[in-house]
């Protein structure tokens, strides 16, 4: 990555944010909460560069981010419910966590995989041009490195991630200053994160909300349909594959189906979740998945991260 530049709202730098995200390059953007670290939610490769980014240690999934509702109904499945309170508060500081739609055509990086996904319309005049120049909907977190505070000004975006993000779109100051409000719609409602929207108002709509929801913690019971995991027992830190196995390879040398044949962690992050899938198919009743050493750096501790959990014992 070369320099981050910095856009302004101009018809000239909405223009030029909307081909850098085309591009599957990261462009951060104001909103009413903080500054968010845009990229194509569709893309793999756009998506895997998000974490790459901000350094996050693991894939825990974002936000989604469309300018109303018709384009918000082909990513999640709106109940009644869901549409009253999408009603009520959209756009504005709130998102919600609401089953995905199997054709969503989201990476599934973006939803760390699990069968929900976090929707939000946001109000800010910029995130408003900006996604319906770019036309299509926009993964973006706090765009801010992993473990310090969200960006409310362009300046604290430039601060924490200037050389690793192709730009930023500068909206001058944020108004709210804290993050949306989780409200989760999976089953009973139940509050993942206070933020922007007071819960006494998601409250006097929908009855008292359970606070023991950790958006943190996404797979607590109860909450979420659980991540996929494989069907194949999965063997890690494989440096070659035993007979009876599948090899999901990294780098050089033999392999069934590779994360990178290059080495490089922003491909394999992007092909994750898919080779994953792939993998499982492969294997036959009886055999396993052997995956191939993933350096514990960059990108390649979120994708150890993962890889533990797809091989920890099952219950
Ligand atoms: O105000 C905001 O929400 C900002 C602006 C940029 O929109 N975005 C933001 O994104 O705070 P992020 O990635 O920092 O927070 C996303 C939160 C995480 O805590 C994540 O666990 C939760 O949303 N989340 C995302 N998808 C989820 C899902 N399917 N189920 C439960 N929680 C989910
Ligand atoms: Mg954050």
């Amino acid at each position: 990555m070369n320099q981050t530049q910095t856009l302004t709202a101009t018809p000239e730098g909405l223009a030029r944010a909307a081909q850098i995200l085309s591009g599957q390059g990261l462009v951060a953007f104001p909103t009413e909460t903080v500054y968010g670290l845009g990229g194509d939610a569709r893309s793999d490769l756009a998506v895997a560069r998000i974490f790459d980014a901000k350094g996050r240690p693991r894939f825990n999934p974002l936000i989604v981010h469309v300018p109303d509702l018709t384009a918000a109904r082909t990513y999640a499945v709106f109940d009644a419910r869901a549409e009253a309170v999408a009603a009520a508060f959209w756009p504005g500081p709130l998102t919600l966590v609401l089953p995905l739609r199997q054709d969503s055509g989201l990476s599934p990086l973006v939803t760390a995989d699990l069968e929900s996904v976090a929707i939000r319309i946001p109000a800010h005049p910029v995130a408003q041009a900006l996604l319906r120049s770019f036309g299509g909907p926009l993964a973006a977190p706090s765009a801010n490195p992993s473990g310090r505070v969200s960006p409310t000004r362009a300046v604290h975006v430039l601060e924490g991630l200037a050389g690793r993000i192709d730009a930023v779109l500068d909206g001058g100051a944020c108004a709210v200053g804290v993050e949306s409000t989780i409200l989760g719609l999976i089953g009973e409602p139940a509050l993942l994160r206070p933020g922007g929207i007071a819960v006494e108002r998601l409250e006097a709509m929908l009855g008292p909300l359970p606070t023991g929801g950790d958006a943190k913690k996404p797979n607590a019971p109860g909450q979420l349909a659980s991540h996929y995991a494989p069907g194949a027992p999965v063997r890690l830190n494989a440096e070659t594959a035993l007979p009876g196995e599948v090899r999901l390879g990294f780098g050089a040398g033999a392999s069934d189906l590779n994360l990178s044949p290059s080495g490089n962690l922003i491909e394999a992050a992007a092909n994750l979740f898919h080779l994953l899938r792939e993998a499982d198919h492969l294997a036959q009743p009886g055999q396993r998945i052997a995956i191939a050493p993933i350096p514990e750096q960059g990108l390649g501790r979120a994708i150890n991260d993962r890889l533990r959990r797809a091989a920890a014992p099952r219950p």
